[in-house]
């Protein structure tokens, strides 16, 4: 069965991350995030995945080519120049997807449910399509489906007065049929062919249309705020490892809680480590604290500094911070320190929409 992961978006909320690293690589517990989505596909019955791309140049082709010896999967990349709606990605995809049934899945999403049963249901029905959905909060802010039994009767965007709390989380089941829907639709107000109206337009058509309940956590990892959530959300889950007294790796007065994972040619020194937490290869961590999770990618030095609930990318140092750097993303080959001469001033090198706040 085949399967697309939508990733040509421009990723604006996660700028200026997203300007060099396309927000389906951002590593959450020191794994890009399109590899959740394709070991969830892959565990689904998904024997060969398109990638929506918007360019066949893309850091995400350079990184998993073409699959097989990177993730196990055939990956075949399709490419959206001009991202215009997740229907028009679909319509993009339509040459690699063929007249089959196939999954749709959005590849800044992750589910800690792995889901077999969305697709299994929908085979067992011979519904049109079959839409995973989880409970919310805040309906006013989503995609809303109203239920009618275990059917779908209608999806409603963002509504004032909802018909239900159960919003459209990031994974469908279409058959064929979804193709002719997204030609019969129009762009919505934003300028996109939006996948709601397609659905909406089956429905309409009469075909029969069902709701999965997702188990679990779901995050739509579009901003820094849940790309740090799905980040503790995964770390949760490590399973209970014990701290090796005798381990090379630790020395001189550390102290290493269990559910601590430590890359190769690690050093972590006179230093407290909380777990669970993540720390890639060839890190470096001295005189320095790091509290539950976070994740420390390779190449990474932390020297005299405090740090907790975080995400740090590959090739970053952090020295000589007063005071805990707490829920951060910090991106590759990102700097920060305390300055050793006088003035003891602030000073930034930053690129649009960079955040820092000072406490
Ligand atoms: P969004 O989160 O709606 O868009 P985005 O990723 O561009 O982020 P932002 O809103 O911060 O600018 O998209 C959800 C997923 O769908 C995401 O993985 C990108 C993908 N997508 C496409 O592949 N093609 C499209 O035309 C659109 C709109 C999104």
């Amino acid at each position: 069965m085949k399967a697309i992961i939508l990733a040509a978006g421009k990723g604006t909320r996660l700028f200026p991350v997203t300007l060099t690293m396309p927000k389906p690589l951002v590593p959450v517990a020191n794994k890009a995030l399109i590899r959740y989505a394709i070991e969830t596909l892959t565990g689904m019955g998904a024997t060969e995945i398109g990638l929506v791309v918007n360019s066949l140049e893309s850091p995400i082709r350079q990184a998993l080519g073409d699959g097989v010896n990177t993730v196990g999967v055939p990956l075949t990349y399709i490419e959206q120049a001009d991202p215009r709606g997740l229907a028009h990605a679909v319509k993009v995809a339509q040459p690699f997807l063929g007249d089959e049934p196939f999954i749709m899945y959005l590849g800044d999403n992750i589910f800690q449910d792995p889901m077999r049963e969305l697709y299994t249901r929908f085979q067992q029905t011979g519904a049109g399509a079959a839409i995973a959905l989880t409970e919310v909060p805040d309906p006013t802010r989503f995609g809303i489906a109203e239920l009618d039994g275990d059917r779908i009767k209608r999806l409603v965007e963002k509504p004032k007065e909802p018909p239900s709390n159960l919003a459209i989380a990031g994974v469908y089941v279409f058959q064929p049929a979804i193709f002719d829907a997204i030609d019969h639709i129009k762009p919505s107000w934003r300028n996109e062919l939006e996948i709601t109206d397609a659905i909406q337009y089956m429905l309409d058509q009469g075909h029969t249309v069902i709701p999965y309940i997702v188990k679990g956590w779901w995050i739509d990892a579009g901003n820094a705020d849940s790309i740090v959530l799905a980040n503790q959300l995964v770390l949760e889950q490590l399973p209970y490892t014990p701290t090796r007294q005798d381990d090379p790796r630790i020395e001189g007065g550390s102290a290493v809680s269990h559910r601590v994972i430590l890359g190769e040619n690690t050093r972590i020194i006179n230093s407290v480590i909380r777990g669970p937490v993540i720390i890639g290869d060839n890190v470096v961590v001295r005189d320095s604290y790091i509290g539950p999770y976070t994740s420390i990618g390779n190449d990474v030095i932390i020297e005299s500094s405090e740090i907790e609930h975080s995400i740090v990318m590959s090739c970053c140092t952090i020295r000589n911070i007063q005071g805990r750097i707490d829920a951060s993303l910090i991106a590759e080959n990102a700097h920060v320190s305390r300055a050793q001469t006088r003035p003891a001033a602030y000073r930034f090198v930053l690129a649009e929409n960079s955040v820092v706040q000072l406490g």
